[in-house]
C-alpha cells in the first residue's frame, strides 16, 4: 500500500465527473486499499477517487470504524432534512454547515462485484451524500451562501500557500488538525 497525495481546492480533477467502473480489477482493489491508507493517514472518515487525482467512479468511506467501499454509488431514497457542520479533506481547515438528507439509500457494488443496498442515517448518510457528490465534481462549499462561500475563499487564499501544485502531502506520522472535532471527508 502506499500513500496517495491529496488534490486540494483549485486542482481541476475535483471539479471533473468520474467514469463508472466497468469491473473490479487489481488495478482498483491497490487504488482503494490506497484510498483506505491515505484516509487513515489524513484522519478523515471518506475519500473519493478525485481527491486523489483518479477518475474510477469509487469512494471509501470508514465511519465508527466499519469501512465502506462504494463502487458507483447512487442514492436510490432519500429523507428528512438535517444541517450539520462538515470539512472535506481536499479543503483544509475550512468547515461549514451543510443542509443534507437525514436518512439515505445507496445501491453500489462491492470490491466483489456485487451490488447492495445500505441505508444509513446520521454521519454515515451525511458520509455518503459528501463522497457521492466528490464523484460528479461536487464540493460542499457549493451548498454554502454566497457570503459564507466568499469568506471560504478568501481564507483559501492564504491556506492554499501550504500546497504547492495543489497538493497535500500526508506522512505516516501526520497529526492534521481536527480542532474542533469535525472529522472531514
Ligand atoms: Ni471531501
Amino acid at each position: 500500500m502506499s500513500l496517495l497525495e491529496i488534490h486540494v481546492l483549485g486542482s481541476p480533477v475535483l471539479r471533473t465527473e468520474t467514469t463508472p467502473v466497468a469491473r473490479v480489477t487489481d488495478d482498483l482493489r491497490r487504488l482503494v486499499d490506497d484510498m483506505f491508507e491515505t484516509m487513515h493517514a489524513a484522519q478523515g472518515i471518506g475519500l473519493a477517487a478525485p481527491q486523489v487525482g483518479r477518475l474510477e467512479r469509487v469512494a471509501v468511506v470508514e465511519v465508527d470504524r466499519e469501512p465502506i467501499v462504494l463502487i458507483n454509488p447512487e442514492i436510490v431514497a432519500e429523507s428528512g432534512s438535517e444541517r450539520a457542520e462538515e470539512g472535506c479533506l481536499s479543503i483544509p481547515d475550512i468547515y461549514g454547515d451543510v443542509d443534507r438528507s437525514a436518512r439515505v439509500t445507496v445501491r453500489a457494488m462491492d470490491l466483489d462485484g456485487n451490488v447492495f443496498e445500505r441505508e444509513a442515517t446520521d454521519l454515515l448518510a451525511r458520509a455518503f451524500q459528501h463522497e457521492i457528490d466528490h464523484l460528479h465534481g461536487k464540493l460542499f462549499i457549493d451548498y454554502l451562501s454566497f457570503l459564507k462561500r466568499r469568506g471560504v475563499l478568501a481564507r483559501w487564499e492564504d491556506l492554499k500557500e501550504k500546497y504547492p501544485g495543489q497538493r497535500r502531502v500526508l506522512s505516516p506520522a501526520s497529526t492534521p488538525s481536527t480542532a474542533d472535532g469535525v472529522e472531514p471527508l
